[in-house]
């Protein structure tokens, strides 16, 4: 009875007092490692025609091959039970105006180049990850919101996105992470030292990460350059450097309650998902290093040993640490570009 009065009075309130959106001033052009790399700026389906599906099997056929193609995806699509989709190369997956709906199970590309996922909320991706990329280059995911629960424990779902084998030049950016466990984990274990080294070069930027255990992100054998993200409440340990990684750290604001912001420490803590030990699991050490100032808003830094990463091999747009929050907040998840 009494919520319906308060949640009156917090609107009125949010309507009065916020400012409007302003799309003008916020840069969201491809920055990072799938713009600047070896192989090519990710452009996705450039090139070629664009085309709206609303139906499962529809958007099956037309994402396969390597074909360009900009596919709009419209409405909700249920993957409870189903298939996992697979994303074919020189592709633009796009949510259509507020955004196209994944429910229950997620998206993967596997050998594929050239890959672009924006505007779309995956949920509840059961016992599997919202996004897989393995052994894929270029890709470019930005403005999606993933979540779930945290009351399943780390293995009920799987990540959200997940880099792992082989897998260089993707950005991260502007997506909405909240309420889920595991979060984006770059390589998916320490025997892959051989697959993975000298792969794994990844930029995340301007990301919310809100009410998640762990890994925001945790990498290992590869390179990824971490600036403007904003992580409320993400409760265990955020940014996970192991196995010899080396990681670019700058500009990133901790709101709420954090215990561990970094760590270079190689131990799969218990609270993650650890394979042989409720201990944990014990790994050689990654490496990090901080760039423009970041704010940890009192969480914990545990750095073992400084790495080589030191400037990113690229131009980008840093934004002023006081205004990480607010900028991410509004530009950040679905609906926004
Ligand atoms: C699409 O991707 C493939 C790789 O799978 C690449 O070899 C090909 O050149 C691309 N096609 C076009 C038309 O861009
Ligand atoms: C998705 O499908 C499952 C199983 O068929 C069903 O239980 C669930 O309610 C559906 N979810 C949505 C959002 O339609
Ligand atoms: C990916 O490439 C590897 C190595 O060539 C191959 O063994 C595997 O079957 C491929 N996977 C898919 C799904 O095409
Ligand atoms: C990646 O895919 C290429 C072909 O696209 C294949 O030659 C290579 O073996 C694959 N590597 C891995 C680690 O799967
Ligand atoms: C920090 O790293 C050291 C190893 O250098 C380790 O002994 C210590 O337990 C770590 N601290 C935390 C809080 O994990």
């Amino acid at each position: 009875m009494k919520l319906v009065p308060l949640f009156c009075w917090l609107s009125s309130l949010v309507s009065v007092h916020a400012t409007p959106f302003q799309h003008s001033h916020l840069d969201f052009s491809i920055q990072g490692f799938a713009k600047d790399n070896p192989l090519g700026e990710t452009t996705g389906g450039k090139g070629g025609p664009t085309t709206t599906v609303s139906t499962l099997p529809a958007l099956r056929t037309v994402i396969a091959g390597t074909n360009p193609l900009t596919i709009v995806a419209k409405g909700i699509f249920n993957l409870t039970n189903q298939p996992r989709l697979r994303l074919g190369s020189n592709k633009s997956l796009l949510g259509h105006k507020k955004g196209a709906k994944f429910v229950g199970g997620g998206i993967s590309a596997i050998n594929q180049t050239n890959i672009i996922i924006r505007n779309v909320q995956i949920s509840f991706a059961y016992d599997n990850d919202c996004i897989t990329l393995q052994n894929t280059t270029r890709a470019w995911i930005d403005h999606n919101e993933f979540f779930s629960d945290l009351e399943h424990g780390p293995d009920f779902y799987d990540g959200q996105v997940d880099l792992v084998r082989a897998t260089d030049w993707v950005t991260v950016s502007w997506n909405y992470f909240h309420d889920h466990w595991k979060s984006s984990l770059v390589g998916n274990s320490d025997a892959l030292r051989e697959v993975d080294t000298g792969h794994l070069h990844i930029t995340y930027h301007h990301n919310h990460w809100s009410n998640i255990g762990t890994r925001g992100p945790a990498g290992r054998f590869g390179h990824q350059h971490i600036y403007n993200n904003l992580y409320t409440s993400f409760l265990y340990q955020a940014i996970h450097s192991r196995s010899d990684n080396q990681m670019l750290i700058e500009g990133n604001v901790f709101r709420g309650n954090t215990r561990e912001a970094v760590s270079s420490y190689g131990l799969v803590i218990p609270e993650d998902s650890p394979n042989t030990c409720v201990c944990g699991d014990f790994e050689i050490d990654g490496y990090v290093n901080f760039g423009a100032r970041n704010d940890w808003g009192g969480a914990g830094v545990n750095v073992t040993q400084w790495g080589t990463f030191k400037k990113a091999p690229y131009r980008y747009q840093l934004t002023r640490l006081g205004d990480v929050e607010d900028v991410v907040v509004k530009g950040a998840g679905i609906g926004k570009i």
